[in-house]
């Protein structure tokens, strides 16, 4: 029986990077479900992550093909709710408990361990409603990975640029 990793990709410019981690969780014997936001999918394919995962790709609440919001069973299941990358208005959404879109509402009815990825410009995670919204999801038990320190896509440097692949395999394995 496989483990499963329910993967959520948001609207970031690093989500090409969840592609490549999809295809190494799968490698490693890992079940992976991607739900991908609204955002996420101006940036990214889901037909990649169909590929790469092997499985359906969760895109839209409306148009699941199950007779139960497959939110519900998809819980019962998963170890790990990993968000990569997390945007900050999807930390937002977390913090405040917000169930609006196929990821959000999955969130919420995930019981097991939440990571979060964030990747944004270090002007947007430096913002005091940001690290608000940080403070609470830790202190409910929310994992955070990075961000780390560098050069983001838009040509800035500092803190919000999105933890390498590797750093975050190494602690999923840890985890899970
Ligand atoms: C090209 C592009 C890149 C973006 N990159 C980021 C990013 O790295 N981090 C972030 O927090 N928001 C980023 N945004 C803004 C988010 O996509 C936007 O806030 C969106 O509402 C997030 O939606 P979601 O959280 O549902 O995915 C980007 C927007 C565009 C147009």
């Amino acid at each position: 029986m496989k483990t499963t990793v329910v993967l959520g990709v948001t609207g970031s410019i690093a989500a090409y990077k969840a592609a490549d981690l999809t295809s190494q969780l799968v490698k490693k014997g890992y079940e992976v479900v991607v739900i991908m936001t609204a955002s996420a999918q101006k940036l990214v394919c889901p037909q990649t992550f169909l590929t790469l995962s092997r499985n359906p790709v969760i895109t839209d609440l409306w148009t699941m093909p199950e007779w139960q919001p497959g939110h519900i069973e998809l819980s019962d299941r998963a170890k790990l709710l990993v968000i990569v990358p997390c945007s900050a208005n999807f930390i937002g959404k977390l913090a405040n408990g917000i169930a609006d879109d196929a990821l959000s509402t999955y969130a919420l009815s995930h019981t097991g361990k939440v990571m979060v990825v964030p990747a944004m410009n270090p002007k947007m995670w430096k913002h005091p409603a940001v690290q608000q919204n940080v403070k609470t999801l830790k202190d409910r038990g929310v994992e955070f990975i990075g961000p780390v320190s560098g050069r983001v896509a838009c040509g800035d440097d500092g803190e919000g640029r999105m933890e390498e692949v590797p750093a975050i395999i190494a602690r999923i394995l840890k985890t899970i």
